[in-house]
């Protein structure tokens, strides 16, 4: 199958697999060609445009699936699946109606959001980005895979890989941070936990669809669905890395983003979508559009929808979600000549392909087993590792005097917002979850504990003083339940509360829908209100614990500066609350590492690690001198930078070793290093390779990720780290797009962050 042959290629080859060196038809290729040249043959015109019709589910009443709106439709061939429709019960009686009563019988494919996890759900992917942990990621996505699956599931619109500079956008949460290459590595193992390694998909993989094809992280000022705008070298070396890997690694489909690159809407993008994805990367199989994105080349200002939807439909989009522009508009535009019967053909043949492989023809209901449903979603085996990823998530930013980890004895206060807030626990974009029993940090903490020691938690503040900015960061059922007493009456009410406690952990941040679609915001810092919750706590000297909710990089140096430990929990997923208490508690050694720059202010923004040089850069160790590139009032740094987070081992890096000083083509370079752990407890490290190009065609970053392991050391233990370099990892997009590497000087660093390395150097012959 075509599937398969992808596969063995994403597994077989380096990471960069050329469409040339993609595999011809085989045999079961030629059987499905057969299989789909006959369906084709029988069906009309508007049943071949009706299977690329996505509509969303609308409102099926379990029953009265034959006489709803879209069981009308179904029955006439005018659509070709469904999304976020949950149950096998639903499922099945919709699936009925497509195959006994519509005319060809096609089966549907059904889709849903299920983005990180199903009803067990994981860290947000940002979250878990900061695991570093390949191992782990695939296994979140083969446990997702296998819960919706079983609740009749056989696509999901995951993974996101939209590369995020910009911490104001909302949807940064979704994403793997800020770098290329670590996003290309978590596609891989997205793409491969939903799919399955096999090269056929099994009852319990599900077909991937990687997104927002592309540059959607790029949004100007951070305003979801806004501009992009950027230089094609700027594009192919930081933004469409982790889109590729996901082809390379055999995604089955590919949605299109919402925001214009080029002056052309991604939808309607010919160069995106047929040009690079098609023609470079060698993608088979099919394209959707996100959410109205046909329609809303209207707004773009590109035509009316039936100018808009032949612009789709030429650029080589194949399904078109919710709007229905293909369904209304294309018979018309094919009557008129602006799209032809080849390009609609072609589109048909991509969704029928797409069914074949996952297996729906040979059995539509190869997804709906009942029995399934009741045994394989969210069981204790799934919630329990999904509480081991989720620890493994968080990263420990500060840690002054060993704070952490707590003990469990004497009176602990528990105060903030996000301290009882079970709703939120699971994040963003988490549409199948069972918000009623996620379990909140209080929770967490009191089955951690039991009776060694006493919780007692106040709220403190609302999670923000404005009452409608709540309502808004609370949307999709999760409430805060108002407090509407003057804020400075309910930090008086917690103060008095921590009076007999022996530490304090505070509970602040964001909400889940703080971040996420549509939730940008202006101002990255924790709300105002639950600043002087803080300070207030702060005032009474106890030691406090900033334990921090986000779904972005906040901007938090005042309380880098003065809280003595922080957290960084992000939304941790169902188990959230037990895997929070975990690491408090030193049952689990914290060992996340970010994958987004904490800038100092929004000013900042966009900073990021792997920024360019320019022809004044700071001095060494300054932060500010004329005429240089730095700003008046506040230093370059970031608060945390990229790579960056503690534990409760210490690793001590020893210098770098290379085989040799100079590389050649067709050749490695060893790079190793020596790291121990000089503490009494073992933990794990992500030990960091990064490169730098000193002399390039185009300039070259002052740093760039091209590699991580992450080991674990017992107590006292060293370990020896090594990388292999070869000519591969040193190769960029040139100014003519061409993938090469150059010949000159390197300088190759090692650490735990990416600020602080040991490095050494080599040339490239
Ligand atoms: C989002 C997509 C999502 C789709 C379907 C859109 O609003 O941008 O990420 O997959 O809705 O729910």
């Amino acid at each position: 199958m075509r599937q398969t042959l992808l596969l063995l290629v994403a597994f077989t080859a380096s990471h960069f697999v050329s469409a040339q060196n993609l595999p011809v038809a085989k045999p079961a290729d030629a059987k499905m060609k057969t299989f789909i040249d006959a369906l084709m043959k029988k069906m009309t015109m508007e049943e071949k445009i009706g299977q690329l019709n996505l509509p969303g589910s609308g409102d099926i009443v379990t029953g009265q699936a034959s006489n709803s709106d879209i069981g009308k439709k179904i029955k006439e061939g005018k659509v070709g699946g469904l999304f976020n429709i949950k149950t096998v019960a639903k499922i099945k009686a919709v699936q009925k109606v497509a195959v006994e009563e519509s005319r060809l019988k096609i089966p549907m494919i059904f889709g849903m959001d299920v983005i990180h996890g199903y009803e067990t759900v994981f860290p947000i992917p940002l979250g878990l980005s900061c695991t570093w942990d390949m191992k782990a990621i695939e296994r979140t996505a083969q446990i997702a895979a296998q819960e919706a699956s079983a609740d009749g599931i056989n696509w999901t619109f995951s993974p996101m890989v939209d590369i995020a500079r910009d911490p104001r956008w909302g949807r940064i949460a979704e994403g793997n941070g800020e770098d290329p290459y670590l996003g290309g590595e978590i596609a891989r193992a997205m793409v491969k936990g939903y799919q399955g390694t096999t090269g056929s998909y099994k009852n319990n993989n599900i077909m991937a669809c990687v997104k927002h094809y592309a540059m959607y992280g790029a949004a100007e000022a951070g305003r979801d669905y806004n501009t992009t705008d950027m230089s094609r070298v700027g594009m192919f070396n930081n933004y469409m890395l982790p889109y590729k890997a996901a082809v390379e690694a055999g995604v089955g489909s590919v949605m299109a983003s919402f925001n214009e690159v080029d002056g052309i809407p991604a939808t309607g993008s010919k160069f995106l979508m047929t040009d690079v994805l098609r023609k470079q990367w060698g993608f088979k199989g099919f394209v959707v559009t996100d959410y109205t994105g046909i329609n809303e080349m209207e707004a773009h200002g590109m035509g009316d929808l039936q100018q808009v939807s032949g612009l789709a439909m030429r650029a080589g989009i194949d399904m078109d979600m919710v709007g229905e522009g293909f369904l209304t508009t294309l018979q018309k535009s094919l009557k008129e000549g602006k799209v032809t019967v080849a390009q609609i053909d072609a589109a048909c043949r991509r969704i029928l392909e797409a069914k074949y492989t996952l297996g729906l023809f040979d059995d539509p209901y190869k997804y709906c087993s009942e029995e399934r449903a009741a045994k394989e979603v969210f069981t204790d085996a799934n919630r329990a590792e999904a509480r081991q990823i989720a620890a493994q998530s968080f990263v420990l930013l500060k840690n002054q005097g060993g704070i952490l980890p707590l003990q469990k004895k004497g009176t602990i206060a528990l105060v903030g917002p996000l301290a009882d807030a079970k709703e939120n626990m699971p994040g963003t974009w988490a549409v199948a979850a069972r918000f009623d029993k996620a379990i909140s940090l209080f929770e967490g903490l009191r089955t951690v504990v039991g009776d060694k020691a006493t919780i007692v938690y106040t709220k403190g503040s609302n999670l923000d003083a404005d009452a409608k900015f709540e309502e808004r960061a609370g949307m999709f059922g999760k409430d805060f339940k108002r407090d509407m007493r003057p804020a400075q009456e309910i930090i008086d009410e917690a103060v008095n509360a921590v009076k007999n406690a022996d530490v304090i952990v505070a509970a602040l941040g964001e909400s889940a829908e703080m971040s996420g679609e549509s939730s940008s915001r202006s101002n990255i810092e924790i709300p105002q209100v639950q600043k002087d919750l803080l300070a207030a706590l702060l005032k009474t000297g106890k030691p406090v614990v900033l334990v921090l909710f986000t779904g972005r990089p906040l901007a938090i140096k005042s309380e880098s500066e003065n809280v003595p430990a922080i957290l960084n929990v992000w939304f941790g997923g169902s188990e959230a609350g037990y895997a929070i208490a975990d690491v408090l508690f030193g049952d689990v050694n914290p060992s996340g590492k970010l994958t987004t720059t904490f800038p100092q202010n929004i000013g900042q923004v966009p900073i990021y690690y792997n920024h360019k040089n320019t022809g004044r850069p700071l001095g060494e160790g300054k932060w500010f001198e004329k005429f240089r590139s730095n700003y008046l009032d506040v230093s370059n740094d970031p608060v945390y930078p990229f790579g960056f987070g503690l534990s409760y081992s210490d690793f001590y890096y020893g210098s770098v070793k290379l085989s040799s000083n100079t590389l050649k083509a067709g050749g490695t370079i060893t790079a190793s290093v020596v790291v121990t752990n000089n503490s009494r407890v073992s933990g794990k490290e992500v030990v960091q390779l990064y490169l730098r190009d000193m002399v390039g065609s185009i300039t070259r970053p002052v740093k760039e990720l091209k590699g991580f392991q992450k080991i674990e050391l017992k107590a006292g233990e060293s370990k020896t780290v090594e990388f292999k370099i070869s000519v591969n990892d040193l190769k960029f997009y040139n100014s003519d797009l061409k993938f090469v590497a150059e010949p000159g000087d390197f300088k190759l660093f090692i650490g735990g962050n990416s600020r602080d390395v040991k490095e050494a150097t080599f040339k490239l012959l």
